[in-house]
């Protein structure tokens, strides 16, 4: 007998003897669709299974971002690791990130048809296949190299919105397959001059939008990193052989204040404003007073951020933060969010606060770290596939059906796990 499930078929795989773990996965839908334990639902008109993009069997062997991390971690330097993985001072806005995702629950509905299910939507007038963007980070060069051109590749495959600096190479790509949609990502400007360079230099490499992060005037404590003696040389060159050993020309101290852009103000708004008609995003709002302060300066979407717990500890998490400022910008201009994103079951909880899309940092680096290209492709299309999958559970067809209904919270915490 042979059963056709869209990719092949059963009596194929049994006669190679199930050779990859696809074959045994299909073999066991298989049996799964003969069994009368299964027979309820899966008549002629069932929908057919989905697979996922296929790569080899270490790409394919982590089965969440959390394994995959585990493969990253054991593949790059654990300085480099700590330097990704870790948050500022306590690490207690890090953890809240997670934490809050398990004090919200879901509040499934039944009988809707979820037959077809939809996650694509339209972001500053960009059709998106799914609500998940790259978000901004250097450092990459740490886990990967060339980490960045890389990631941006992966972009491209999956047609992930990629946050990333400007470049010659990225201005080269533009009009070929390799490009990916990207906004122009900054910390910020001092000077009205170069504010108005960046704008120009992001438009001549073919961003679709500025991304300003404005939560980054002092490099908040890092104690991994003081602790490590990172250099920060590092970020560019990766780690040496010899780390450790060699006196760190740029070392992380405990105690000191390492400024950023500390003069950054909401004229940095208008003078880009003035200077493009680039769309522009201001990432790192927490608070309902800054959303209203952006909506009215022209920004055109916010991102609800702590930068992933990497810089003020202490700071509200952001799937706590999300609400708020959902409600004061009152659908004037799209709200996204990031930090602490793992699960596709997280995203549709940020989108159920009322995020029009999500970011994601650690994860796509670990993918970055452990496969490469693929590994970032990996991990976003199984957080996309988890989400398909959470939203025909929770009974949502698509993401514009999604509202603040969807979301519980628990009044005990959780232990956090996962
Ligand atoms: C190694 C690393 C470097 C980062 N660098 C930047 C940056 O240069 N600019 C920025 O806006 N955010 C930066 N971020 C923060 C991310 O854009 C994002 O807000 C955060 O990682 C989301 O939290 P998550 O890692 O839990 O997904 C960085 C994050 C990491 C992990």
């Amino acid at each position: 007998m042979s059963i056709d499930l869209g990719m092949g078929t059963a009596s194929a795989a049994s006669r190679t003897g199930c050779a990859t773990r696809r074959d045994a996965l299909r073999r066991l839908l298989w049996l799964a669709g003969s069994s009368p334990l299964f027979a309820q639902g899966q008549g002629r008109n069932a929908p057919a299974t989905i697979y996922p993009p296929s790569y080899s069997e270490e790409v394919m062997g982590p089965v969440n971002v959390h394994e995959i991390e585990e493969v990253a971690k054991k593949k790059v330097h654990p300085l480099a690791y700590d330097y990704i993985a870790g948050g500022s001072a306590n690490e207690l806005t890090l953890r809240a990130n997670r934490e809050a995702f398990s004090r919200a629950y879901v509040r499934r509905r039944v009988g809707v048809d979820v037959s077809k299910i939809d996650t694509s939507l339209e972001l500053l007038g960009k059709k998106l296949e799914f609500p998940i963007l790259l978000g901004a980070g250097g450092a990459k060069n740490l886990v990967y190299p060339d980490g960045d051109r890389v990631t941006a590749q992966a972009a491209a495959h999956t047609k992930a919105i990629y946050l990333t600096g400007p470049s010659d190479w990225m201005a080269k790509l533009q009009g070929s397959p390799q490009a990916p949609m990207w906004w122009a990502a900054s910390l910020g400007f001092a000077t009205k001059a170069s504010a108005e360079a960046f704008a120009r230099r992001a438009e001549d490499a073919g961003a679709s939008a500025i991304s300003v992060s404005v939560d980054y005037p002092y490099t908040a404590p890092r104690d991994r990193n003081n602790r490590n003696k990172f250099d920060y040389a590092w970020v560019q060159t990766g780690i040496p052989a010899d780390a450790g050993k060699s006196k760190p020309r740029t070392p992380a101290i405990a105690g000191m204040i390492q400024a950023y852009t500390p003069s950054l103000t909401w004229n940095c708004v208008d003078w880009l404003r003035g200077a493009t008609k680039l769309p522009l995003i201001l990432k790192g709002i927490v608070t309902a007073e800054d959303a209203r302060l952006a909506v009215e300066r022209g920004a055109q979407a916010i991102v609800v951020s702590n930068h992933g717990g990497r810089t003020l500890d202490g700071m509200i998490p952001t799937l706590y933060a999300l609400p708020e400022v959902v409600d004061a910008v009152s659908a004037r201009i799209p709200v996204l969010m990031d930090g602490g994103i793992r699960r596709g079951g997280d995203i549709m909880k940020a989108l159920g606060l009322g995020a029009k899309a999500i970011l994601i940092g650690r994860p796509y680096y670990w993918g970055l770290a452990a496969f490469g290209q693929v590994g970032v492709q990996r991990v976003v299309e199984l957080l996309h596939a988890e989400l398909r999958v959470a939203m025909g559970l929770a009974g949502i067809p698509n993401v514009a059906s999604i509202d603040r209904s969807l979301v519980g919270w628990y009044t005990e915490p959780l232990p956090v796990n996962g």
